[in-house]
């Protein structure tokens, strides 16, 4: 069997899975979604992503569209008939399919569920961390809510484009002030001079990032100073090292900014130390 989506109650071939023309994350981006990585078949750093789901879901008074308890079992189901180990999840709710119109439908619809499963080369992503990749700044130019994670993804989507034409993996949110905010798919890291790790507080308008909160965890258990503070773009050039975090990239390190490099341009030993305690971490959280 090949690759198979789950849409609204059924799983049907990927190819020909589709949603309404009038759902409305496709008119309004009126939809949250999760991404979690896939390690051994098991949905990594599995708890956090369903508890930013449902707070996703609240702040948008889209009610939860089954049980977690079942939901899980949905995605385990679509992970297995799509036969892959490593990989990436990916669920999408919208508010549900209404005749156009701004405000909520004023009947009740049934909350849309999308699901897909990506296989992943689990090799290749830990010969592109030996590496290191390049990331771009870019100004901020998101709207004030970017805590909930929706699908309006617009300016993440033109941000990263920025980045692929420049050669680059990611690009980075910078604000009036000067500080980044996070990357366009990920939040943003530095070792600082006297080897501190830092990154944005979540009372900035950012993503608060499950890779974030369960590295937090595995840093402060490993005896390392965190600072959730921000920095500009020239500290972290200026840094020993810098890394992303998020599910699709774990733990990745950035060897430079704009072209400029950082530290002596090559993947620093704390970034490597995280990504692999985080791994671990990850996939002792998993289910
Ligand atoms: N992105 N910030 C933004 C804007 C993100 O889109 C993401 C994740 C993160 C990291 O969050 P987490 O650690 O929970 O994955 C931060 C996913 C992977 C995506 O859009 O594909």
């Amino acid at each position: 069997m090949g690759r198979v989506a789950y849409v609204n109650g059924a799983f049907v071939p990927h190819a020909n899975a589709t949603v309404h023309i009038e759902d409305r994350g496709y008119q309004f981006a009126d939809a949250v979604y999760e991404v979690w990585a896939l390690f051994d078949g098991k949905l990594a750093d599995a708890e956090g992503h369903f508890a930013r789901l449902e707070r996703s879901l609240s702040e948008l008074s889209i009610p939860m569209p089954m049980s977690r308890a079942a939901l899980t079992l949905v995605l385990k189901a679509a992970v297995r008939r799509n036969r892959v180990r490593e990989g990436l999840v990916y669920l999408q709710v919208s508010r549900g399919v209404a005749t156009r119109d701004h405000a909520f439908p004023t009947k009740p619809v049934r909350p849309a569920v999308v699901i897909t499963v990506k296989g992943f080369d689990r090799a290749a992503s830990e010969a592109k961390a030996a590496r290191g990749v390049g990331v771009v700044t870019t100004p901020e130019n998101r709207w004030g809510r970017c805590d909930i994670k929706t699908v309006g993804l617009l300016p993440n989507a033109l941000a990263k484009q920025k980045a692929r034409e420049a050669g680059a993996a990611e690009a980075w949110f910078v604000d009036d002030l000067g500080f980044v905010t996070e990357g366009a798919s990920s939040n943003a890291w530095i070792v600082d001079a006297n080897g501190s790790l830092r990154t944005r507080d979540t009372n900035a308008n950012i993503l608060r990032g499950i890779t974030r909160d369960t590295l937090l965890d595995v840093i402060r258990d490993a005896g390392l100073t965190v600072n959730e503070r921000p920095f500009t773009p020239d500290e972290a050039v200026a840094a020993k090292e810098a890394f992303i975090t998020g599910a699709g990239t774990l733990v990745q390190p950035v060897i430079a900014v704009d072209g400029r490099v950082v530290g002596d341009g090559a993947p620093g030993p704390v970034a490597m130390r995280l990504r692999s305690l985080y791994i671990e971490r990850a996939k002792a959280l998993a289910i």
